[in-house]
């Protein structure tokens, strides 16, 4: 059978999703046995869908994708948490499996869309909402199943690692290092997400709720960004042999789990100190298996239509073998999350 893709949003991500599309269609259908098909694409932005080639198949209300009764999936690429959680629940309702790349979404809303999800009999397959083209939600969710996890922690946000590396490096201010990072298109559309670390906490928050079966949302996370940082303090750092990151971690202790986003010193020695640029990495510590690190692009179009993409395929194998959803967690026993000030 033909699995049939509806995708909303034509942006970097979404645009990168058509590119893959039509450069791989045949290659899916011949190694992997998978075969997709795009059928309709929404955008605020004709033109956008005019240059990737599927003006044909466009249409400028979402709906017309959630209601098409011919539609295994949709794919969300518009980000926010308005327009993007409609389309999310109704496509859910209306009988979809959904893959969105939308971070706000899952770390506010997450139990609502998962608990929608589990209620329709489909899947919402959520890996490029975290580290752009890195695989980690995957590895949480089932090859680290076995652990215990201790430890996640890493480097979540392109953009401020990226802007961090060029202060550090060239000593460019931070307003230029900012400008720049939006040059290559990394930062959101408002980069106060990114710089104030609210972006970086959406993505520990998804992070932290699936290593520690738990319920972690934006809220539960202490922020801090790196508005304040200027080059003096990264060349101060660096003299006393530590480099400045912003980290996102997630923690377990003897009262329950730490969450947390700030500008850290790390010594120059650590792994995590070595990742510069948009490069991101996240460092996973378990009691079987010891230290992990996943490293990757964290932004851009291609690693993040990378990560889309395979959501895309793993859900479309699944619709044609007729497997139904994995089940979601249904532990009772959650640890608690300690509150942002303490
Ligand atoms: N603004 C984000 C970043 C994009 O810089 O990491 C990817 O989520």
């Amino acid at each position: 059978m033909t699995v049939k893709i509806g995708l909303v949003g034509t942006g970097t991500v979404g645009g990168g999703c058509i590119d893959i599309l039509q450069k791989h269609k045949q290659d899916f259908q011949r190694h992997l046995g998978v075969d997709v098909e795009l059928v309709r694409v929404c955008s605020r932005n004709p033109e956008q869908a005019a240059a990737h080639n599927v003006a044909d198949i466009f249409t400028p209300d979402y709906r017309d994708i959630v209601n098409d009764p011919k539609i295994d999936i949709v794919v969300e690429l518009i980000g926010g948490t308005t327009v993007a959680r409609n389309v999310v629940l109704e496509a859910l309702a209306a009988g979809k499996n959904v893959v969105t790349a939308n971070k706000a979404l899952m770390a506010t809303h997450g139990q609502e869309v998962l608990d929608t999800a589990a209620a329709a009999g489909k899947e919402v397959a959520f890996e490029a909402s975290v580290g752009g083209g890195i695989p980690i939600i995957d590895p949480l969710k089932h090859s680290l199943i076995a652990n215990e996890i201790g430890t996640v922690m890493g480097i979540v946000n392109g953009t401020t690692n990226y802007m961090l590396t060029r202060m550090a490096d060239n000593g460019m201010g931070y307003e230029d290092a900012l400008k720049e990072a939006q040059a290559n298109g990394f930062a959101e559309a408002d980069p106060t997400a990114d710089v104030e670390g609210f972006d970086a906490a959406a993505k520990i928050a998804i992070l932290a709720s699936i290593a520690f079966n738990s319920r972690v949302t934006l809220a539960d996370v202490y922020t801090s960004g790196i508005s304040q940082i200027s080059p003096v303090d990264l060349e101060a750092a660096r003299g006393m042999g530590y480099v400045v990151k912003l980290l996102a971690i997630a923690h377990r202790t003897p009262k329950g789990i730490d969450v947390r986003v700030h500008p850290t010193m790390i010594p120059a020695t650590h792994q995590l100190a070595t990742v510069n640029g948009v490069y991101n990495a996240i460092y996973v510590v378990g009691d079987a298996v010891g230290e992990t690190m996943f490293f990757g692009a964290g932004a851009g179009s291609g690693p993040a239509a990378s990560a889309v993409m395979g959501d895309v395929l793993e859900v479309a194998r699944h619709v044609q073998q007729g497997v139904g959803p994995l089940v979601g967690c249904t532990c009772t026993d959650q640890l608690p999350i300690l509150p942002v000030d303490e």
